[in-house]
């Protein structure tokens, strides 16, 4: 398989990806897109191929996005022509595969563009397992039994407008499971659990990275989430506790944030960065 990739040699996430396309038996094309960019019209043609807006693509951390006053809602050809100028602003690694053009955030986002078939486990360089997830529904007897010895609530599954997955190592050792309801640009996350005998080994916080990205790529701008035990792990990974009266409508309308969930349940968010 042909596979390129816009690398940054600087970037853990870039070199995670790098790591995982060797790690299945691809060598691919290493661009050094900081040293040697792609021209105006690749790059805007890779954008269109990844089905991201331009602005998703814009990096904004430890870049001057911020000091040339760019935002989303500014015209993509001045966008490009800033990427252009700044080729730091453009968000890596981006992949081409025959599958397609993905900006791999997080980097084990590029297992969609390689071939199928078990691999190896891989461990990235933050010690996080890489994941492979697949859609399950509410019946599935293992996300049931799993979400039942964490006692979280499964009366609403089958309800419109949940997302659920399983997640497996490389090797196709399920791992956990975890989901989120989608209300315009607010993801309310649920359901997360990993296995008993996998925790503490980074699978939780691999697990809300893809959920947070499978999020973002339906619209998912902010994460909510209500626990009642669950807040010490979700602060280690960033979310903010908020008073419940902080929360939108959309969230609090929620079947969770309706009874499912007791009123004592903390709230939590961050938004949702790749
Ligand atoms: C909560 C849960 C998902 C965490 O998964 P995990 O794989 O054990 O967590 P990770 O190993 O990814 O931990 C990520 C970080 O959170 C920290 N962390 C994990 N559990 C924690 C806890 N109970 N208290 C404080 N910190 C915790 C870890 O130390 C780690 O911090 P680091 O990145 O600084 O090293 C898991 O314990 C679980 O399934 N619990 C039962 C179900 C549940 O409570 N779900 C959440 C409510 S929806």
């Amino acid at each position: 398989m042909d596979v390129t990739i816009y690398h940054n040699p600087a970037c853990g996430t870039s070199t995670n990806t790098l790591a995982l396309i060797r790690h299945a038996g691809i060598e691919p094309t290493v661009i050094e897109y900081l040293k040697t960019p792609p021209d105006r019209a690749t790059l805007k043609d890779l954008i269109t191929r990844t089905g991201m807006k331009v602005h998703d693509v814009l990096r904004q951390k430890g870049t001057p996005y911020g000091e040339l006053g760019l935002g989303p809602d500014m015209p993509k050809d001045i966008l490009l022509d800033a990427m252009m100028a700044h080729p730091i602003l453009i968000n890596r690694p981006l992949v081409v595969t025959p599958k397609g053009v993905k900006l791999c955030r997080p980097s084990d986002m590029v297992l969609d563009l390689l071939p199928e078939g078990p691999l190896p486990d891989f461990i990235k360089d933050d010690g996080e397992p890489a994941l492979r997830d697949t859609a399950v529904t509410g019946d599935d007897a293992g996300f049931l039994a799993a979400l039942a010895s964490a006692d979280l609530p499964a009366d609403d599954l089958n309800e419109p407008g949940r997302s659920f997955f399983a997640f497996r190592s490389l090797s196709g050792e399920l791992l956990g499971y975890g989901g989120f309801e989608l209300y315009d640009a607010e993801a309310f996350l649920r359901s997360l659990v990993v296995l008993s005998e996998r925790r503490g080994a980074g699978v939780g916080k691999a697990i809300v990275a893809r959920l947070a990205r499978r999020a973002f790529d339906l619209g998912g701008r902010r994460l909510w989430l209500m626990t009642t035990t669950g807040a010490p792990f979700f602060e280690a990974i960033k979310f903010k506790r908020v008073d419940r009266t902080d929360a939108p409508a959309n969230i609090l309308a929620t079947r969770q944030a309706q009874g499912l969930c007791p009123s004592s349940a903390a709230v939590l968010t961050r938004p949702i960065y790749l």
